[in-house]
Parts: structure tokens; C-alpha cells; sequence
């Protein structure tokens, strides 16, 4: 079939099929997604074929393989070397400053402000679990050194997590280029940024103060979960909006493990803990307590 310029129309499958660089049977894609979702608790719908296509083409470029068979091959048989490109290939990382900022504003005044005017404990540990590129633990850290001006007299930690080894590397790097800073203000630019030149490439590194606050490791969310808690807020945001309500259930049962009655748990915009927890009362705009 052609639309009147010689060229292929794109819509019927077998002619997908026939233009593919590599041959992507239903068959490929079932046993992909159900690898992903054993591994990372994803659960791709039948629209995500071509985004699986698309992210794992290129992995069977680098490894010159001819088809998904051999990917699958390899898959089950190179001792899990490979399992790790194929997770960081499979997840979307997308994240940027401050994102959705009223999150930051109500830790600051309803946790950092209170603790900073009370005598009780100064000991804070926060998690940033599916960190990505590190852009939510520095907004976090930023929040933390603006409103406890007296830090030295604090025990701060955060802790910053993802399945992502190669996110992780760039968040543990804290280089940024320009726009990624746009939701920056000029202060927090000036303040916790410095100019970084390799070459002709002008990009931003996060200042030593807001990297001292934070330690980056690899942790899948579907194995235990190795911290020690009560873990005073945890930010959970834009990942489990691909997991499904049982993985949701089981991972946010760990979750209230390591908090204890008051603690916070703040969730993605699209994420909610309705018929998944109640052990989490909802007190703001995807803003969770710890009950008890
Ligand atoms: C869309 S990003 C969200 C980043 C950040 N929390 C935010 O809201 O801007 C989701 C992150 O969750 C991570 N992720 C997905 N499944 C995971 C799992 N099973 N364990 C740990 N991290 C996971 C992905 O690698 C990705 O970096």
C-alpha cells in the first residue's frame, strides 16, 4: 500500500514488521515485559511495544546482535551482566528541580521550621527512593541548608536510591547543563552551583555543601529494603505509577516499616495510597502521614 509518493504507509503491522532493523515478534515482547515487571515491578501495557522496541534496539546495536531471539539469549545467559542495561534501557528517569515545589515548601514548614525552633532531637534522615539523576535529593538538600542555617550542630542524611546504575553515576556526578537549572532561582544558582568548562561545554556542578548531605546507592525497590529507619520523610514520587496495586502494597507494607506515627511520605502527583495502605493517613496534596 503507498500513499501516492511511493513511500510505505505505516500502519499496517506486517509492513512495521517488514521495516524494523530487527525482527520484534509478540512472542519477544511478552517475554520482555514479563522480565522487566519480575525485576523492577514495571508493568508494560500492550502500548509500550514500540517504546521497548525503541529503548532496546539499541542495546542489540552495541552488543551487533541480529535479532530479539538472541537479546533473550543473552538475557538468561551471560550471568546477569546484562540484566543491568536492560533495567537502565527499560526505565524512564524523567525528573527536574523542584519538581512539583509545593512538596519542598511543606517540608520546610512543617518539618525543618518546627525542628529548627524546638530543643528536641536534631537528627533528620530523608529518602529519596528512584532518585534518578540526583535532581530531587539536591532540591531536598537545598530546602535542608536554607532552612537550618545552624547545620553543623545537625546529624543530616539523605539517602538516595535507584534500580538506574547509570542515573545514579550522573546524580553522584552533580553536573548539570543550563536547562536543567531553569526552575533555579538566581540565589539557589549562585549559591549551590559552580560554572564547570571541559572544553567548549559549559555545564553546572552541585556545590560540596549539598553533596556532603547525601549518599547515592544502587537499591531495587522489590528487594528488602536494607536501611535502618525511622526515616523522618520519605519521597516516593513518579515511580510506582507503573507498578501494579499488589507490588504497590507489598513495597509501601516495607515502606511504613521504617517510619514510626508523624513521620511523612510524599508520593508523585498521579500516585495515591487509596486500597494500597492504611497505614498512612492523606494530609495534604499527595502528602502522607505515618498513622499509629
Ligand atoms: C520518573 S523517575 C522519578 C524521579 C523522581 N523521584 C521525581 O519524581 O522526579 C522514576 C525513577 O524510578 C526508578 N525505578 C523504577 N523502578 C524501580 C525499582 N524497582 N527500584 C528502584 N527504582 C526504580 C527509575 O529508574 C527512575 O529513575
Amino acid at each position: 500500500m503507498t500513499n501516492g509518493f511511493n513511500t510505505p504507509l505505516l500502519h499496517d503491522t506486517q509492513t512495521m514488521t517488514r521495516l524494523r532493523e530487527f525482527e520484534f515478534s509478540l512472542e519477544d515482547f511478552e517475554a520482555l515485559r514479563k522480565l522487566v515487571k519480575q525485576i523492577t515491578g514495571i508493568n508494560l501495557s500492550d502500548q509500550k511495544r514500540e517504546l521497548v522496541y525503541g529503548r532496546l534496539a539499541r542495546r542489540l546495536r552495541v552488543l551487533e546482535l541480529q535479532s530479539f531471539a538472541q537479546y533473550r539469549e543473552i538475557l538468561a545467559q551471560d550471568g546477569g551482566k546484562e540484566i543491568v542495561q536492560f533495567c537502565n534501557a527499560i526505565t524512564t528517569n524523567l525528573t527536574s528541580f523542584f519538581r512539583e515545589p509545593h512538596h519542598f515548601e511543606y517540608l520546610r514548614d512543617q518539618v525543618l521550621i518546627p525542628m529548627a525552633g524546638s530543643a528536641a532531637t536534631r537528627r533528620l534522615r530523608i529518602w529519596s527512593a528512584g532518585c534518578s539523576t540526583g535532581e530531587e535529593p539536591y532540591s531536598i538538600a537545598m530546602t535542608i541548608r536554607e532552612a537550618l542555617p545552624e547545620l553543623h550542630r545537625w546529624d543530616v542524611r539523605i539517602l538516595a536510591t535507584d534500580l538506574d546504575s547509570d542515573v545514579l553515576e550522573r546524580g553522584r556526578r552533580g553536573l548539570y547543563t543550563e536547562d536543567r537549572l531553569k526552575n533555579l532561582t538566581l540565589q539557589r544558582r549562585a549559591r549551590f552551583f559552580r560554572e564547570h568548562r571541559e572544553r567548549d561545554a559549559v555545564s553546572y556542578e552541585v556545590s560540596p555543601e549539598l553533596k556532603s548531605l547525601i549518599t547515592f546507592k544502587q537499591l531495587n525497590l522489590m528487594h528488602p529494603l536494607p536501611m535502618r529507619g525511622p526515616l523522618d520523610a520519605i519521597f516516593c514520587r513518579n515511580v510506582v505509577i507503573y507498578f501494579d496495586k499488589d507490588t504497590q502494597r507489598d513495597l509501601f507494607a516495607r515502606v511504613a516499616q521504617l517510619q514510626q506515627p508523624g513521620n511523612l511520605l510524599f508520593l508523585g502527583h498521579s500516585e495515591s495510597l487509596f486500597k494500597v495502605s492504611e497505614q498512612y493517613a492523606l494530609i495534604g496534596k499527595t502528602v502522607y502521614r505515618r498513622a499509629g
